[in-house]
């Protein structure tokens, strides 16, 4: 098959980690298993166009954010496409226009690389399906996921919902180094439209990113003993997800927060994401779930963001609580209302 032209757009979502990855080995393979809520209203849309090109040397694109040129954006996209060319045969034989934009705002903090990796990923599948015929809905987005992966680990959690496993887990049927499955248990209806309204406490760009976080798992001290208790909390989250334990689940996921900030202050050199408003949050949270018996929950990514999680049942309360007790942490008041969500979309 041979094609001149055309455009393919995806959207595809952001994810929140539950139990972490933080370090990798060579070839983008987590040192340990993660599991994630997908999101559904922070997305990355992504339209990518390709026409056959002359020079089949070298790999050809540009890249358009919001309808603005980004030249800035390109060195990642060259490293990515150097990574999946010897799985997606056709990338030098095209030109890409990819235009791409967020549903939050840019430089918010709000990582985009898991929702932006996966929509360009799903985009370049499109065109090797066109061109090859055979390829199934399974491998579609089993490729897919593996792509993302090379591009940005967590990406490779952001094409399905609502909970994905990323890592190989003993107890995890066809769990993989390689891509993200969806979670294949029962999920206690308690988490049914769980919720996540992720507070922007910081959106200034990070001090330090999540390659040079991960690299610092090399040789760090504790190292070891957080891959096993990555791998001994994704145990224990199957039968908290099964039962809906509520009490239990807060347990894992701050702990798992606080580990993954733990690791960077603790690694040579260590660095703080946190910011004095990320502790003055996780402090107001401990506060009125003591106060009020509420199930609300944090977590944080590799930022000063704090993503509040609770229970759909308790939406009303736990609004009007970030409204009166949490906004004033947030740079400019900015925050914004989430929940879990089932993957990406062509369009
Ligand atoms: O996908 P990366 O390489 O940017 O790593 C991100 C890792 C965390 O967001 C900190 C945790 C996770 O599992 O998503």
């Amino acid at each position: 098959n041979t094609i001149e032209n055309g455009s393919f757009t995806w959207s595809s979502p952001s994810n929140i980690a539950l139990v972490k990855y933080w370090g990798k080995k060579e070839h983008q393979i987590p040192e340990n298993p993660s599991i994630s809520f997908t999101l559904d209203n922070c997305k990355t849309t992504t339209a990518l166009s390709f026409s056959k090109k002359e020079n089949q040397e070298e790999f050809s694109f540009e890249v358009f954010l919001d309808g603005e040129k980004k030249d800035d954006f390109k060195p990642k996209i060259k490293t990515f496409f150097k990574r999946v060319e010897a799985y997606l045969p056709f990338l030098k034989t095209y030109h890409f226009k990819i235009e791409t934009s967020n549903t939050f705002p840019h430089s918010s903090g709000i990582a985009s690389s898991a929702s932006g990796m996966s929509a360009l990923a799903l985009c370049l599948m499109s065109i090797e399906k066109e061109l090859s015929s055979d390829v199934s809905e399974v491998d579609f987005i089993q490729k897919a996921s593996f792509l993302a992966r090379l591009g940005s680990g967590s990406a490779c959690r952001s094409l399905e919902g609502d909970l994905v496993v990323w890592g190989k887990h003993t107890e995890i049927k066809g769990s993989s180094d390689l891509f993200g499955v969806k979670y294949p248990y029962e999920v206690h209806e308690n988490f049914k439209n769980y919720r996540d309204t992720i507070l922007l406490v910081d959106k200034g760009e990070k001090q330090v990113s999540s390659t040079v976080g991960h690299n610092l798992m090399h040789g760090h001290p504790f190292a070891q003993e957080r891959f096993k208790q990555a791998n001994n909390n994704l145990s224990e989250i199957i039968s908290i997800l099964k039962k809906g334990d509520l009490d239990k689940f807060i347990a894992v996921v701050e702990s798992e927060a606080l580990t993954l900030h733990a690791m960077m202050m603790t690694s040579m050199p260590y660095f703080i994401l946190m910011k004095p408003n990320t502790l003055e949050i996780i402090n107001k949270i401990w506060a009125y779930r003591k106060q009020t018996g509420s199930k609300v929950c944090f977590t944080l990514d590799a930022g000063a963001n704090v993503h509040v999680l609770f229970p759909d049942a308790e939406t009303k309360n736990v609004l009007e609580f970030i409204q009166n007790e949490l906004v004033v942490f947030c740079q400019k008041g900015q925050y914004i209302n989430d929940k879990i969500g089932f993957g990406a979309k062509q369009s």
